[in-house]
């Protein structure tokens, strides 16, 4: 081998044998094997000032030199981290025995739980889940319900409208939007899509109402609305319906009693109330000693709006009913403010699942 060659293939290893940290190490490379400025690179360009016959003998042997010198490099390379590792574990900065740490994992919010389980107890009695839309046009919200404009039913839910009506215009047939202040308009819709087949249909979805934040009132909740619509469907079958809910859902022996109430959509309307769940009807804090709690409002598909659905109101017969889905849940689970649903405090959210 070329005198020159030799010399710096073995300075180069000692050089390497000096290297202790992947800092040297990776200077030394530079050093020796870079593409620029390297020294095997500089020994490079001697070739071509030698003498033709001598051109090869000397490409060969800078060559060998090249690849012991990478081979060397690689050994030492991972002779030092093998170092770095057997230090880390023999130093007792790494237990190997300790347990590891669970990932955090994720959970289904309280109210899509609350849902799962309504959506399964009324999937045994039949019904289909319907998806409506949350923002409405004034007409589903309010007008095809039997709700027109200045019916002062409009009082009982507060709005939040989409588009601003103009001073003096009339609402009717207008194209004002609303957040669903509550599900009912789903009503219509599915009416309308599945006219004149029978149905039978929960609605879940958000509804908004511009209304104070209370323990008990959000501004923004879940409701739970079902449609049965067909030939000959009684009030009975309604109340028959919201037993067997209240059964499945608290327990075997709930009681339920039905009230007379007023929602302008049905006739007649009710309001369902089971005995409370705590006391079993004796009276406490959670039913404000009545020994009830409120179910859903409820009634028979008033016959306009049973019309509005395109359904003959002197063949068919329906019955509705809406109820909240955090109330229900916090009477499940004793929960005192409704505020905690959505004031993502894992806390409170990770005691459910
Ligand atoms: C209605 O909204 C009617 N659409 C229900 C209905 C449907 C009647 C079909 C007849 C036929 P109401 O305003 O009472 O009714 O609301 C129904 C349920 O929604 C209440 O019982 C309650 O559980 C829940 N709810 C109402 N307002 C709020 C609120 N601000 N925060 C949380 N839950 C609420």
């Amino acid at each position: 081998m070329h005198e020159e060659l030799s010399t710096l293939k073995n300075q180069a290893l000692a050089g390497l044998a000096e290297a202790t940290d992947a800092g040297a190490l990776e200077a030394w490379r530079i050093k020796y094997l870079s593409r620029k400025g390297g020294a095997l690179s500089e020994a490079m360009k001697v070739l071509g000032g030698l003498p033709r016959e001598e051109r090869p003998a000397y490409g060969q042997a800078a060559n060998e030199v090249k690849i012991a010198l990478e081979a060397a490099f690689e050994e030492r390379q991972e002779a030092l981290k093998a170092a770095a590792l057997a230090a880390e574990l023999g130093g007792g900065a790494l237990d190997v025995t300790l347990p590891g740490r669970p990932p955090a994992l994720g959970r289904l919010h309280i109210t899509t739980q609350s849902l799962r389980q309504i959506y399964a107890i009324y999937a045994e009695m039949g019904f289909q889940v319907y998806d409506a839309p949350d923002v409405e046009t004034d007409d589903y919200n309010f007008g095809w319900l039997n709700i027109p404009p200045y019916h002062p039913a409009r009082d009982m839910w507060e709005t939040f409208w989409v588009t601003q009506a103009t001073a003096g215009a009339t609402t009717e047939g207008s194209p004002l939007l609303v957040m669903r202040t509550h599900t009912s308009p789903g009503q219509i819709r599915v009416m309308r899509e599945r006219c004149p087949e029978p149905i039978r249909v929960i609605l879940p979805g958000k509804c908004y109402r511009y209304e104070q934040v209370t323990a008990r009132s959000e501004h923004q909740f879940y409701q739970l609305e079902g449609l049965a619509v067909g030939r000959g469907i009684r009030l009975t079958d309604l109340i028959g319906t919201l037993q067997q809910f209240a059964r499945r859902m608290y327990g075997a022996r709930r009681r339920l009693r039905v009230r007379g109430s007023y929602f302008p959509f049905t006739e007649p309307s009710i309001e369902a109330d089971m005995d409370c769940i705590l006391c079993g009807g004796k009276g406490c804090g959670v039913c404000k000693h009545t020994g009830w709690l409120e179910v859903a409002g409820a009634g028979m598909v008033h016959p306009i709006v049973l019309r509005n659905g395109g359904y003959d109101p002197d063949v068919y017969s329906g019955f509705a009913f809406g109820m909240g889905v955090e109330r229900p849940a916090m009477l499940k689970y004793m929960i005192n403010d409704i505020r905690y649903f959505y004031g993502n405090d894992l806390r409170f959210l990770g005691q459910f699942g």
